[in-house]
């Protein structure tokens, strides 16, 4: 198979240097079963290339499974990778196997392995090494021949400087690395991808394919693209959704890109402009902490009053703030209430990580109320 053969076969677009380097050592270290790190900003394309890599390896018939380390909760991920015994723990009530199970022959696709918790990486560097690991409460070896593939958008080496990432596990993953550079790296390959975008849009929907103008384009090539190639093709299938007379022209783009043009171009500029329903959310949700927080003052006044104490003696303001602990969980209460229990919008809401706000719920004891 040629470059160009591979590239199509896994769809990858771009005729940049960077894009050619990344195919040239994507399929000569696809078909050994060596594992491999891919760096990179989000949306830049990992888990494509981890697809071409597994698509072109002697594994392709094979399952490719992939594992978000940073979505699943630290508790959960390492039943769920290396599956456990029935009754190792409470809610075990049968045997299950792990996704290293289910990717046997095949490949394994860890996404931000960075947010792997250094105890399962110990696991993982054992699997690595001796192909076997133990399921959760279990007291035999499982035998396993899985290929691996991480990802991350963090610096390992800095990771593993602040004891957050095991260096062991580190070095057996660099050996090789793809580094993807983000797009506004990478201008060259704009256009092409735009068009490609254009044109698999408008056939998925049976759509004629509307012209783009070169403004547009120019503008599109002068972007920064914080979200890289998947903030791209969103554009332009939010663009072509929004076009008229079977033309992409500037001012759908300026419209679309607006926010992120303000941000970091207009930094002292007042942005009222397109507010997203987040940031709507979040302010209903500190109108409605600020409402508790009255309610709580005049509680207070009224059961000072009934008791005739007068508390604190002096600081007054003392009697305003509630120990943190308890205006946290006010705050995930009314996250989750306001969300309907959605925990990721919930997470999202309260800028805390899923997973962080998971253990503030077992926490606090919120689990039957949420
Ligand atoms: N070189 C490329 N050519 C075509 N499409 C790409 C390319 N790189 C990424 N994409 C597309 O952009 C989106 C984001 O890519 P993805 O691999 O999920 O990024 P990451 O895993 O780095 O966040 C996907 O829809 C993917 O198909
Ligand atoms: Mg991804």
């Amino acid at each position: 198979m040629t470059a160009d053969q591979f590239k199509k076969e896994f769809g990858i677009i771009g005729k940049s240097k960077e894009i050619r380097d990344l195919v040239d050592i994507a399929m000569q270290v696809a078909p050994s079963d060596i594992s491999i790190l891919i760096y990179g900003e989000s949306g830049v394309g990992k888990e494509i290339f981890a697809q071409a890599i597994h698509g072109y390896s002697n594994r392709a018939d094979k399952s490719l499974v992939s594992v978000n380390c940073g979505a699943i909760p630290e508790g959960i991920l390492e039943s769920e990778l290396f599956g456990h015994k029935k009754g190792a723990f409470t809610g075990a009530i049968e045997n299950r196997k792990g996704y290293f199970e289910v990717a046997d022959g095949g490949t394994l696709f860890l996404d931000e392995i960075a947010e792997m918790p250094l105890t399962t990486q110990v696991k993982l560097l054992r699997v690595i090494e001796n192909k076997e690991f133990m399921r959760i409460g279990a007291e035999t070896v499982t035998k396993v021949d899985v290929r691996i593939i991480a990802a991350t958008n963090k610096d390992l080496q800095y990771e593993v400087d602040a004891k957050r990432f095991r260096e062991d596990l580190y070095f057996r993953l660099k050996a090789v690395t793809l580094s993807i550079p983000p797009l506004r790296k990478r201008k060259s390959d704009i256009s092409e991808l735009v068009q490609y975008f254009i044109s698999n849009y408008t056939a998925e929907n049976k759509i004629v394919a509307p012209k783009i103008t070169q403004e547009s384009l120019d503008y599109l090539r002068e972007f920064n693209w914080p979200g890289n190639i998947r903030e791209l093709k969103n554009t332009i299938e939010s663009a072509i959704a929004l076009s008229r007379n079977g033309i992409l022209d500037l001012s759908i783009f300026k419209n679309l890109l607006k926010k992120d043009e303000n941000d970091s171009n207009n930094k002292n500029l007042p942005v009222f402009l397109k507010r997203s329903q987040e940031e709507l959310d979040r302010e209903l949700l500190y109108r409605a902490l600020f409402e508790i927080k009255k309610d709580i003052m005049e509680l207070k006044d009224i059961l000072l009053k009934k008791n005739e104490v007068v508390y604190p003696p002096e600081n007054n303001s003392a009697n305003v703030v509630q120990p943190l602990e308890q205006a946290e969980k006010e705050a995930i209460k009314i996250a989750l209430e306001h969300t309907r229990g959605n925990k990721r919008n919930a997470a999202k809401l309260l800028k805390i990580s899923e997973r962080t706000l998971y253990r503030k719920i077992i926490e606090y004891g919120l689990k039957n109320e949420s």
